[in-house]
């Protein structure tokens, strides 16, 4: 019986490849590893210590030595596979917790600790992947690394240069699929959901264009019309009656007048977990009943009070609801749905079609040279 056969209640919803309808594929897609993802809070990784990362099931040792620099590899010894995620940082090695074996920065074996039995150190070199920090972020290539430089990272103009915007980012895991995010943060109907906070009211799309890496939308709504916050939008600065969004595959962002903005990175995990990184950005902040705008250096303080008192518990409401609906469709995957909105078809198009390029890219690769994909998965020869 196969993973999608609608008569087995207890089958989950089907693999890309058993996929039949646009929502079986999108819900089932991963993301395309050539792209840089963001991967933590810069803040997050103290000197000297090291963390997992994955991204679509491949685990990353994330270290920062300790002069400071990011090094990722491989989550892997190459003794007997030990995580090196919970491993010990020593200067720019990371060093296996079971037998001590060191990696230097390159992923090469350097040193083994114990006795090798007349044996030579066997010749070992884990992959390493580029990383690199921006925004706040710590990003890294699962690509290609070979490919890494020619592939730009996010640029946030108004993030940079003495005159950038204010901006704390904000890092959430959401137990669902990265296209359920998606669909969410760029679909306003669902008003409903945030009806005690009120980030945006009676939308109407008014645009809808597809490219061939990005689909741009926009709505008529009145933006930040609740909460506190209401009272900090600078509105003679900012029309704040539309906004223009993006699903800039793999990212997304959004513009409200210039003035308010943001952008969300998702880390795919899993099938059924995304970690999301939130960069709202705003260029000023109005003194509440007053002509005012509040001086550059106290908009990241009001900015931190308003992402524990605001943003958040308003991005939890969504997390919940992505959550919920990720239990829904491993449920009732089988039943029939209905989207009414055209640009959550569109999101969907897009991230079916980089998925299905990038497995079509991959299996020509293999074809090209499939000796060398066999030498890649094999462990090294260290018996
Ligand atoms: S498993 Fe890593 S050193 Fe033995
Ligand atoms: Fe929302």
């Amino acid at each position: 019986m196969s993973a999608n056969d609608k008569s087995d209640p207890s089958a989950g919803p089907p693999s890309f490849e058993q996929a039949k309808t646009k929502r079986e594929k999108a819900r089932a897609a991963g993301l395309d590893p050539s792209y840089w993802y963001a991967v933590e809070l810069d803040h997050a990784i103290k000197k000297g210590s090291v963390q997992r990362v994955t991204f679509w099931g491949t685990h990353v040792a994330l270290y920062r030595d300790e002069r400071g620099v990011l090094r990722a590899v491989e989550d892997r010894c190459a003794h007997r596979h030990v995580p090196l995620s919970i491993g010990v940082v020593q200067g720019e090695r990371i060093v296996c917790q079971y037998h001590g074996w060191e990696y230097d920065k390159d992923g090469k074996l350097a040193g083994i600790p114990h006795d090798l039995f007349g044996m030579q150190m066997p010749k070992c070199k884990l992959r390493t992947y580029p990383v690199k920090v921006r925004y706040g972020l710590v990003w890294i290539f699962f690509g290609d690394a070979e490919r890494a430089e020619q592939v730009p990272m996010p640029y946030i103009p108004d993030l940079e240069g003495p005159e950038k915007w204010a901006c704390v980012p904000v890092a959430f895991t959401v137990n669902a699929h990265h296209s359920m995010i998606i669909d969410n943060v760029s679909d306003f109907t669902h008003e409903y959901l945030h009806r005690k906070f009120r980030p945006f009211k009676d939308a109407k799309l008014t645009k809808l264009e597809s490219t061939d890496d990005a689909v741009y939308v926009s709505y008529d709504t009145k933006v930040g019309t609740g909460g506190v916050t209401a009272h900090f939008i600078d509105r003679a600065a900012a029309d704040t009656d539309h906004m223009d969004l993006a699903y800039q595959y793999p990212y997304q962002w959004s513009n409200t007048g210039n003035h308010i903005k943001h952008w969300l990175f998702v880390l795919p995990i899993d099938r059924t977990t995304t970690r999301t990184f939130y960069l709202f950005h705003f260029k000023s902040f109005k003194v509440p009943g007053l002509p005012l705008r509040f001086p550059r250096q106290l908009m990241e303080p009001i900015i931190r009070t308003a992402n524990r008192t605001h943003v958040q518990p308003l991005l939890v409401e969504d997390k919940i609801a992505c959550e919920a609906e990720q239990e829904g469709w491993e449920r009732h995957w089988s039943e029939p749905s209905a989207e009414v909105n055209p640009a959550v078809h569109a999101f969907q198009a897009l991230t079916i079609k980089k998925w299905e390029q990038h497995l079509a890219r991959e299996a020509a690769q293999r074809s090209l040279n499939p000796r060398k994909r066999e030498l890649d998965q094999e462990p090294p020869a260290a018996e």
